[in-house]
């Protein structure tokens, strides 16, 4: 049985005190259900383990749901990035594309022999900041990979008002932001590719796995040929590819999943609400907002904290935390300007102090469909806690 300490806050954990819960709260869920296992039991009793009806199945109705007109099932999200871009993009084409992100959104443009192009993050929303990525156009910027950053779809009518004035291909890194919306519409209505992952920790998680979407009937023949070695015919290659494909075990996890994903998602909007009132009242911490008219699948629960208000970093904050009893995570503890990997491409490009802030402050707290009354009472008493013990 958890217990909840009364809310008079004795000394912090982490200096010997009682922790406000002894039982953490779950950070995200597995979440894997019998029908799923089943689902992939009865693949496995047919025998046909490579992409067949449950890829086929997954495609339909996440292209549905997202309101794409085609959806490719690939092998994961960095794959489903490759894939969309390599079509899209050439060798040597200037490319915008979020510092504010997960890696595989620009190092897949450095994959396709892109230059990436960082741009600074919006302070409110900690995503792409439009007004930037303009600034930061010249005559070989080609397009825009933007990322819809913890589930929370960007300015999608910005940056699309951006590429139609510069003639730029868009694509969108929706990893995080399976069932988002924008302006009412699934998010596979915008730009020229949407790209998903299922790794085993999104909100539609099959182990590895990944999916394109598009609306351009051209363009999902040409990914549908990338991704399974631009075969046309048993043995016939009609042009270069990859084995790219997604199999129906995963397809089939995928599936049963999506049975619950909407109900999921919606458990994860009502938690967000709930830690929007309960942050409201504490000082020294913020959610990153949403963008206008977006309606995030809030992957994370993500967090600023106002490093004037407190007497320590971050990460000793999220330590104290940790040791009361809630875990959280960093979305990221670096930008991408300073990754290592991407040191070679930032000559002459201009500085984001934005995105620097903010790996600086920035927290998730547990997040996921099966947050209950006692873990919402034990974050909010962890917070108040360490931010009375912590405050200036
Ligand atoms: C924003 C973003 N893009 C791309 C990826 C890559 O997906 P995968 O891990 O399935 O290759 C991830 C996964 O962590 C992600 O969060």
């Amino acid at each position: 049985m958890t217990t909840v300490a009364a809310p008079a806050h004795g000394p912090l954990a982490i200096n010997g005190g009682t922790p406000v819960s002894r039982t953490p709260v779950p950070f995200m869920l597995p979440g894997l259900q019998e029908a799923d296992i089943e689902a992939v039991n009865k693949v496995l009793r047919s025998g046909m383990l490579r992409a067949a009806s449950k890829c086929a199945e997954l495609e339909t109705r996440m292209a549905e749901l997202s309101h794409a007109r085609h959806a490719m099932t690939c092998a994961n999200g960095t794959c489903a990035l490759q894939l969309a871009y390599e079509p899209l993009f050439e060798r040597g084409d200037d490319i915008l594309v979020p510092c504010w992100s997960y890696i595989a959104t620009a190092s897949m443009l450095v994959a396709r022999g892109c230059r990436p192009i960082f741009v600074d993050a919006d302070e409110t929303t900690g995503q792409i900041d439009v007004a930037d990525a303009a600034r930061r156009i010249t005559p070989r910027t080609r397009g825009i990979a933007a990322t819809h950053m913890y589930g929370c779809p960007v300015d999608i009518d910005g940056v699309q008002a951006l590429a139609r004035s510069h003639n730029l291909k868009v694509v969108y890194d929706a990893a995080q932001a399976h069932l988002a919306l924008y302006k009412g519409k699934g998010i596979g209505q915008f730009g020229d590719a949407v790209t998903y992952s299922f790794y085993a920790t999104k909100n539609l998680a099959t182990g590895e796995g990944g999916m394109v979407t598009c609306n351009d009937d051209a363009l999902a023949t040409k990914i549908k040929l990338l991704r399974s070695h631009g075969e046309t015919d048993k043995y016939l290659h009609e042009s270069v590819g990859y084995n790219y494909r997604m199999n129906d075990m995963a397809g089939a996890i995928g599936c049963s999943r999506l049975d619950r994903l909407q109900r999921e998602t919606d458990a994860r909007r009502a938690a967000a609400r709930r830690y929007d009132a309960m942050l409201a009242g504490i000082r020294g911490l913020a959610p990153l907002a949403a963008t206008a008219g977006a309606v995030s699948a809030y992957h994370l629960y993500t967090v600023k904290l106002d490093l004037a208000t407190v007497r320590c970093t971050r990460d000793e904050f999220i330590k104290a935390l940790g040791a009361e009893g809630v875990p959280t995570a960093v979305h990221y503890p670096r930008s991408l300007n300073n990754q290592p990997a991407f040191k070679a491409f930032l000559a002459g490009q201009k500085p984001w102090p934005v995105a620097e802030k903010l790996a600086t402050q920035v927290f998730s707290l547990p997040m996921h469909h099966g947050l209950t009354d006692e873990h919402f009472a034990t974050v909010e008493q962890a917070l108040r806690k360490v931010t009375a013990a912590m405050g200036r």
